[in-house]
């Protein structure tokens, strides 16, 4: 069996290659390199150069490849940017997601793992997230994630494909230096840039109902996340009508705050935190149950906060190494 992994080049893409291929399982990544490197894809993995929205090299792939699975995690990602360009949004996350589905079905692909959210759920006023908390997206960029659940959904009824849509909560962290995340659009790489700039790390609000003021989020190692895919992509394989949506997070809330304490013990920086103004849309706790997983497929997170800081920070002095010379 060969899983296509779309999106194969980029941050977290990459490291589900490392783990397929790891655990044994053939893969082709088909990602059209917008964010993704080459030089991610470890040798002896095709690559094949293409868009999600181009029929012709999507079906091209698929054929030359024989492929019966796809991971399907090429999108687009920022939150601020789906608030001013909607349009990419959908036609990138969904348009994308039912070209490569309407190909798939052709290519008689059993097994589909779609790369969901947890900004799915919006702004939800729980202590722990399950998988039926009601989905409330806030931005085009979850609401995307939304309807590609409905379209993996509704096209594994209707065409017996197997189907996953996983909800990542907040990735970080990376299984090697030369495999970290190399934009700057969360919070840990954003602590890193401001230790490196010489700044204070800034705390978008300490005024929300939570235990220290600071917004709480459910962090999880992106080598974590890579293995469930694993763990996942076997689950449909070995049972053709399958039908998974899963919150793929630890289950622990941890704060802005003791975030940026973590970073200062980890990098020997001791830099205090500025607060600044609160980020509009952001909620004040977003923390999964991780229960769904754990019973149905004996999956767990195996890595902590101290793992994700320390890799990602290892994969940060790999990118910047100014920021070790202090
Ligand atoms: C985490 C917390 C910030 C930077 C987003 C998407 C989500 C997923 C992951 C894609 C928030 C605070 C941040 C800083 C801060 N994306 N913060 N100072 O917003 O929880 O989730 O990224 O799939 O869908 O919504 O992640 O890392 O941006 O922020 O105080 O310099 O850190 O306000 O509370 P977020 P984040």
């Amino acid at each position: 069996m060969t899983w296509l992994i779309t999106g194969g080049a980029g941050y977290i893409g990459a490291h589900v290659v490392r783990a397929m291929t790891e655990a044994g399982e053939r893969t082709v990544v088909y990602d059209d390199l917008s964010t993704g490197v080459a030089e991610r894809v470890p040798g002896g993995v095709p690559l094949v150069r293409g868009s999600i929205l181009d029929t012709g090299a999507v079906t091209r792939a698929l054929a030359a490849h024989e492929v019966t699975g796809v991971v399907h995690l090429a999108a687009k990602k920022q939150v601020g940017e789906s608030v001013e360009h909607p349009l990419r949004y959908y036609r990138e996350n969904v348009e994308g997601l039912r070209v490569l589905l309407e190909a798939a079905v052709a290519a008689e692909v059993s097994s589909f793992v779609f790369s969901s959210s947890a900004a799915v759920y919006g702004m939800p006023d729980v202590e722990l997230v399950t998988e039926e908390t009601p989905c409330v997206p806030l931005s085009p960029y979850g609401e995307t994630k939304l309807a590609g659940e409905w379209l993996v959904r509704a096209t594994g009824r209707a065409a017996g494909l197997a189907t996953a849509s996983l909800r990542y909560f907040n990735v970080a962290g990376a299984a090697a230096p030369a495999l970290a995340d190399a934009s700057v659009s969360n919070l840990v790489p954003m602590i890193f840039e401001k230790l490196t700039e010489g700044l204070p790390p800034r705390i978008f609000g300490d005024d929300y109902p939570t235990p220290d003021g600071t917004c709480v989020r459910d962090y999880i190692h992106v080598a974590d996340l890579a293995e469930a895919h694993v763990t996942v992509a076997r689950a449909l394989r070995s049972d053709p009508g399958r039908e998974l949506t899963l919150n793929i997070g630890r289950g622990e809330g941890v704060s802005v705050r003791e975030m940026i304490d973590r970073v200062n013990a980890v990098t020997g920086y001791d830099r205090p935190p500025a607060v600044a103004a609160r980020r509009p849309g952001d909620p004040a706790r977003v923390v999964a149950s991780a229960d769904r997983i754990a019973t149905e497929l004996g999956w767990r997170a195996k890595r902590d906060v101290q793992d994700m800081i320390g890799s990602a920070w290892e994969g940060w002095i790999h990118l910047h190494p100014e920021a070790a010379r202090r």
